[in-house]
C-alpha cells in the first residue's frame, strides 16, 4: 500500500488500474480514523478489484469559527489502520493540491441542502459537493462508500450523483457507535471525560423517542420538546437542532411515520456531534 499526495500522480495510478480492468472502490473520509471508518473499509474490501482511501479535511466544508484547526490529524496512524484494512492506495493531498491558486468552481446542491445542517453550517454541503466531486472525478471510482452517521450529507450526495449523471454507485452503511451508544466519531478524542458521558445525551435521545413511539405518541413536535428536556439536563449541552424528518426529502414531519427519522446536532463546547436514526421498525 502506497500514499499518493498529488492529484497527477493519483490520475495516472487510476488510468492504469482502468486500462488494467479493474473496478475502484473509493472510501472518503477527513482522516483520524476510527472503527466506523473501518467498517466502510471492509465493506469497500469487498465490492471492487481496488480499494482506495482518501483522506484529506477539506477547508471548504468548514465555516469561520467552526473547527478545521481543531479538527484531529494523524496521517500515520491512518496509513497502519489502512494497511491492515486491506486499502490498495490512500490519497491524502494537502488544501493547495486541491485547490490551488485561482481555483473557483464549487458544486451546490439546492433543496435537501438548506434543512438540518444545510441551515446551521451555511455553505457546508457546497464544501462537502465540491470536495467529493472533484474525488469522483480524480479517482473515477465505480462505487463509493458512506455512513448513515452522517444522514443529510449521504442524501446530498445521492442527489449531486444523480444529478450530474456520475456512474458511481453509492452505498450507504449503518452507524457504528461505542459500547455505551455514543456514534463514533473523529471528533469524540476532543471531547473531556465529562462532555464524553453528557453525550450520550444523543443516543440515549434516540432511544427515548423510539420509546415514546412505542408507546403510541405520533406527535411529533410533543416527542422533540421531550427530547428537548432531557438533554438540557445535560450542563454543557447546547442544541443546534432536534427535528424529525421524512427520509427521502428531509422535510420536517408532523406525525411519525415508516419513513420518520429523528436527526440531532447538540454542542458540548467546541465540539459539534450529530446522531440520528429510524422510529419506527
Ligand atoms: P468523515 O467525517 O471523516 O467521515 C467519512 C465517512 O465515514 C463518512 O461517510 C461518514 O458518514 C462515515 N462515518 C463517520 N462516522 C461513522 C460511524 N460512526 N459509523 C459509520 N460511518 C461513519 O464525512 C466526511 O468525513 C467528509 O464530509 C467527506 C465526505 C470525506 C468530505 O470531505
Amino acid at each position: 500500500m502506497d500514499t499518493i499526495k498529488s492529484v497527477n500522480a493519483m490520475q495516472q495510478w487510476v488510468n492504469a488500474a482502468k486500462t488494467a480492468g479493474k473496478t475502484i472502490t473509493l472510501v472518503p473520509t477527513m482522516g483520524f480514523l476510527h472503527q466506523g471508518h473501518l467498517s466502510l473499509l471492509d465493506e469497500g474490501r469487498k465490492r471492487g478489484d481496488l480499494l482506495v482511501l482518501s483522506i484529506f479535511v477539506n477547508p471548504t466544508q468548514f465555516g469561520q469559527g467552526e473547527d478545521f484547526e481543531e479538527y484531529p490529524r494523524d496521517l500515520g496512524k491512518d496509513s497502519q489502520l489502512a494497511l491492515a484494512a486491506g486499502v490498495d492506495m490512500i490519497f491524502a493531498p494537502d488544501a493547495g493540491e486541491m485547490y490551488p491558486r485561482g481555483y473557483a468552481t464549487y458544486v451546490d446542491v439546492e433543496g435537501i441542502t438548506t434543512n438540518l445542517c444545510g441551515a446551521s453550517r451555511p455553505g457546508h454541503f457546497r464544501g462537502v459537493c465540491t470536495v467529493v466531486n472533484k474525488l469522483f472525478n480524480i479517482i473515477q471510482p465505480d462505487t463509493a462508500i458512506f455512513g448513515n452517521k452522517d444522514f443529510q450529507q449521504l442524501a446530498v450526495i445521492r442527489r449531486m450523483t444523480s444529478d450530474l449523471n456520475l456512474p458511481i454507485d453509492i452505498v450507504g452503511m449503518p452507524i457504528h457507535r461505542e459500547a455505551d451508544g455514543l456514534a463514533m466519531s473523529s471528533r469524540n478524542v476532543n471531547l473531556s471525560t465529562e462532555r464524553r458521558q453528557q453525550a450520550l445525551a444523543l443516543s440515549q435521545a434516540l432511544a427515548q423517542a423510539r420509546q415514546l413511539v412505542a408507546a403510541g405518541n405520533t406527535d411529533a413536535t410533543a416527542i422533540i420538546a421531550q427530547l428537548k428536556k432531557s438533554i438540557n439536563t445535560q450542563p454543557d449541552a447546547r442544541i443546534d437542532y432536534i427535528q424529525i424528518c421524512h427520509q427521502l426529502t428531509l422535510e420536517d414531519q408532523d406525525s411519525i411515520n415508516a419513513d420518520s427519522v429523528l436527526l440531532l446536532a447538540v454542542h458540548f463546547g467546541s465540539t459539534r456531534l450529530i446522531d440520528n436514526g429510524f422510529l419506527l421498525g
